[in-house]
């Protein structure tokens, strides 16, 4: 069932195993990475609980020893003072420039640790072991590494590649349904983007990927990693194609900056609600038929998943506030809203010339269908 992805960027290659059970395996999959059999791990207060005594085994089972340092959980982590204790930490651990550092967690954990391992000692290798979907299927991929500032999130940062990318599809069994739904919002995101097909085999599919099915997860882990390694490949620092993978996030950005990045909305959901909203605009431009946002509406109820404005709870700004919070988005350029759309469900593409009028009228009636 283990399936291999190849992120094919010349030196900087790697690969994104997936599978169950390769906590187990890490030890044996790490090892040709090591000059010296020991890691320096880094995870959250709540995965450790969870998983760091299945890593500790996997590790062991091949003589690897492992240390570890436990952040607290949550998007707050991200700054500059827990920044700061993980590099302290892994100098004081004398990781040294050909050790490899090992990030246990979901994104906040990985972009974090991923960032320090950029920087120390101007650069050493790091494992990505990612234990939610939306880390497995987007952030433990292609590179991009940071933590927030105040003025906003992922400002400050670094494209660093990882040197391998475990996915283990077991560790999925422990998330909360609604965090798993959250990442699958990633997950559809990929067949709107590129895979009609692809999209087509989650209507069918997504209750059993939902449900646990372990050959389905990798299937949908698969497809979605294999789709991010094909665009990072293609531009790696996002100077054109790479924009694609955000699809619905424009929508998205403004929607987590008016419910403040609170648990009203995680990421997830914004990113589906923000794909629905993409092709409903684009059915309005012409561009796709009015059967497409439809579709994609129906396939994110039929999950149980936010679909609409009014799934958020309560109150949101009006459409205008909305409109002005993407004008602010770090994506637009020269002040022009630069956005995803689609002539039609695996046919996205990047534009700038969406007139601010159809954004404002696809949000005003968004937010009144109650
Ligand atoms: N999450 C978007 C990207 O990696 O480019």
């Amino acid at each position: 069932m283990h399936q291999t992805v190849n992120v094919e960027l010349g030196e900087r290659s790697y690969n994104v195993e997936i599978g169950p059970d390769l906590l187990a395996q890490s030890g044996a999959r790490i090892s040709p990475l090591l000059q010296r059999p020991k890691v320096a791990v880094v995870t959250d207060e709540n995965v450790a609980a969870l998983h760091l005594d299945a890593l500790r085994e996997g590790l062991n089972a091949a003589g690897v020893e492992m240390s570890a340092l436990a952040l607290p959980a949550g998007e707050a982590t991200k700054s500059w003072p827990h920044f700061e204790r993980t590099v302290e930490w892994l100098l004081a651990e004398k990781v040294e420039r050909r050790d490899v550092v090992v990030a246990l967690g979901g994104g906040v954990i990985g972009d974090l640790v991923g960032f320090a391992a950029a920087v120390l000692r101007r650069g050493v290798r790091f494992v990505q072991i990612p234990t939610s979907l939306l880390a497995q299927v987007d952030s433990s991929v292609g590179g991009k590494t940071g933590i927030n500032a105040p003025q906003g999130k992922n400002l400050i940062g670094a494209f660093h590649q990882p040197s391998l990318v475990l996915a283990d599809t077991s560790v999925l069994g422990t998330m909360t349904e609604r965090d798993f739904l959250s990442g699958y919002g990633e997950v559809v995101k990929y067949g709107l983007l590129g895979d009609a097909d692809f999209f087509e085999w989650l209507e069918a599919n997504g209750s059993a990927v939902s449900s646990g099915d372990m050959a389905s997860r990798v299937r949908a882990v698969t497809r979605s990693v294999q789709m991010k390694a094909d665009i990072v490949a293609r531009d790696e620092t996002e100077q054109g194609d790479r924009a694609l993978l955000n699809l619905g996030h424009t929508f998205c950005h403004a929607l987590e900056a008016a419910t403040g990045y609170s648990d009203r909305l995680l990421h997830g959901e914004g990113v589906a609600i923000g794909c629905a909203l993409a092709f409903e605009l684009s059915s309005r431009l012409g561009l796709c038929s009015q059967e497409d946002p439809s579709r994609v509406r129906a396939h994110l109820r039929a999950m149980g998943m936010k679909t609409d404005l009014t799934d958020i709870p309560g109150e949101l700004p009006g459409a205008a506030p909305l409109v002005e919070l993407m004008a602010q988005d770090k994506k637009v350029v020269d002040g022009q809203l630069r956005f995803i759309l689609a002539r039609g469900i695996g046919q996205a593409f990047v534009t700038a010339d969406v007139p601010r009028e159809a954004v404002f009228s696809v949000l005003e009636d968004a937010l009144q269908t109650a």
